[in-house]
Order: C-alpha cells, then structure tokens, then sequence
C-alpha cells in the first residue's frame, strides 16, 4: 500500500522527499528484478490504457514495457489520433471514459497543458500525464532526479546546469519545480527568447535556491556535475523564422567537455537534434541512454505504486 495507490500523476506538486524516496526505493527493486527475473506477474491483474496525442518513442515505450515487464496488458493508442475516434470529433472526457471500461490506468500526452487534468477529472480510473504540452513531464522528471541520485550518490549540493529550451521545454519545468525541494544551486543558460518563465524562476528562488542565468555554456561547464541538454521545441513556435534563430545557438562538443569535472553528467531527455555532438557519447560522463533505462524502471514502480501492488 502506498499514498499513490488509487492516485492521478499530473504534476511534480504531488510530491514531496519521502514520496520521491519511496518511489525511488520502489524503482531500484524493479531493477533488481529485470536484472535477476527480467520479468514478473506483479501487474498481471491489470491493463493500461496509453493515448498520446502528440509523437513520442521513449515514453510511450517505455511504459509498454513497464506494464508488459509486470507482466500485464496494454492498449497502445499511439499511431497519432488520426486512428483514433478523436478525429471523428469525440470529447477529451469521452475518449476517458470509454477508455476506463477497458483499463485500470491510463497514460495520456496531449499537447495542450492542462488536458492531463481534464482527463483526470473525466475518468475514475487513474491517469498519469505522459507530457501536457509546454506544462509538464513529472514522470520525466523523476526519471532525471533518480538518474543524477544513482549516477552522482546525492542531490544536495550539486550545481545543476539547464542548457537550451528552457521557455517552452516542459522537461524542464517539471524538474525545475521538483529540484526546488532540494539544495542545489541551478544555472540556466538559453538564448534570451528561450528564458525560464518568470513564474517558475519566481518559485526557484522563493524556494531559497542559488539561481543564475547566463547565455553561454562556457560560464558554467567547469562547475557543473549535472549537464541537462534539452532540444530547441520546434513545434511551439508560431514564428519558425524565430526558430531558426536559436535553433544551433549551442553544441556540446569534446572541446567543451574538456573543461568539466572529471566526475559529472551530460543529461538529455532526448530525442537530440544536434545539440550533444555524437563523439561524446563514448565519454562515460555521458548518461543520456542510462537515463533512458532509468525511466523504465520509474514507470514500473510508479504503475505499481497507482495500481495498489508492491514488491
Ligand atoms: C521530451 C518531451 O516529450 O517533452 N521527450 C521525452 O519525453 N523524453 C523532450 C523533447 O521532446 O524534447
């Protein structure tokens, strides 16, 4: 039994340190068991809906295999909406509760924000926000917490660095807001169009944080021991001649990473499109794919912990 059983995930509000430690703690038995098992009946009882009204390889997959590696059963409505009845015009509410006849839990990215909670309030089955346009990815951003913890031993004390599309990327937000819970020191470094939101830096600093923002890699790459690279979001311009304008604005290159500390992290929630030059993926301080299993294992112990089963 956990605080979860029977819970929406919409937001990174929801929790706090002890439930994060409880996740976490939850995710590492899941490893233990893929390493060991590579798969378990835990879930067996249980279906998941999965509709994603917007592209996605990572998350969609990876909560296909978090319920297939519990051993149940999953209804992916991927393939873009085009095959799905919300072309012919049908209600976000609607598609909820046509979904919760066939499934105990249903994961939903839509790119509007705010349709998580819509969803949320329409089923009566739990609903986990898989990305609710530039709002937020909270399952995202406890994969990229429980991947700085395991890769670095700690959260308290490190200098965080977020590169790139900290205006529309929603990635970012979530792991923003959910950092502000501990001490770290936060650097953000964008192109001045693609700044923080004045409210999230509000809250960072509200929160007591040591908060910088600057436009140049260089200024924090020595003191860094968390790199997070995000992608420019092309599909939230309206003007793409803007796009354009900051879309190579910064590169991480061997140059670049030899300036940092020998112990440190390039984090990305991927996909890339140019922004980690492909040569530093050798680098062992490259934990971009790492990160990317990480989330398998946060998916489980997250669908375990909604569904009510425990290890
Ligand atoms: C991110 C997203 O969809 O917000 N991808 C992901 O879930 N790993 C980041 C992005 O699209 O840039």
């Amino acid at each position: 039994m956990t605080i979860l059983k029977g819970q929406d995930v919409l937001s990174v509000a929801q929790f706090d340190k002890a439930l994060i430690g409880d996740v976490f703690g939850r995710a590492r038995q899941m490893r233990q068991m893929v390493e060991t098992e590579g798969r378990s009946d835990l879930l067996k009882p249980f279906v998941l809906a999965l509709i994603f009204y917007e592209p996605s390889t990572r998350t969609a997959s990876s909560f296909i295999a978090a319920m297939q590696r519990l051993g149940g059963g999953v209804i992916p409505i991927t393939g873009g909406v085009q095959f799905s009845s919300v072309s012919k015009g049908e209600t976000l509410g609607d598609t909820m509760r046509v979904l919760e006849q066939y499934a105990d839990v249903i994961v939903m990215r839509h790119p509007e924000k705010g349709a998580a909670e819509q969803a949320a309030a329409a089923a009566t089955v739990p609903v986990i926000n898989a990305g609710d346009g530039v709002g937020e990815h909270p399952t995202q951003a406890l994969l990229d917490l429980f991947t700085i913890e395991e890769e670095l031993g700690r959260i308290d004390g490190l200098n965080v660095a977020m590169i790139g599309d900290l205006r529309f990327g929603r990635t970012v937000h979530s792991l923003t807001r959910l950092l502000s819970l501990y001490d770290v020191n936060l650097r953000f470094v964008s192109p001045e169009i693609l700044r923080l939101p004045l409210t999230l830096m509000n809250g960072v600093r509200d929160a007591g944080l040591n908060v910088r923002e600057c436009h140049d890699v260089a200024e924090v790459i020595a003191s860094a021991d968390v790199l997070y690279v995000t992608r420019v979001q092309k599909e939230r311009f309206s003007d793409l001649a803007q796009y354009d304008e900051v879309k190579n604005y910064y590169r991480i290159t061997p140059d670049l990473m030899a300036q940092a500390q020998e112990k440190m992290i390039v984090m990305h929630p991927l996909p890339r499109v140019g922004e980690i030059e492909p040569t530093i993926d050798s680098d062992p301080r490259a934990a971009y794919f790492r990160q990317v299993r990480n989330g398998m294992f946060i998916r489980m112990s997250l669908l375990a912990s909604v569904l009510g089963a425990t290890v």
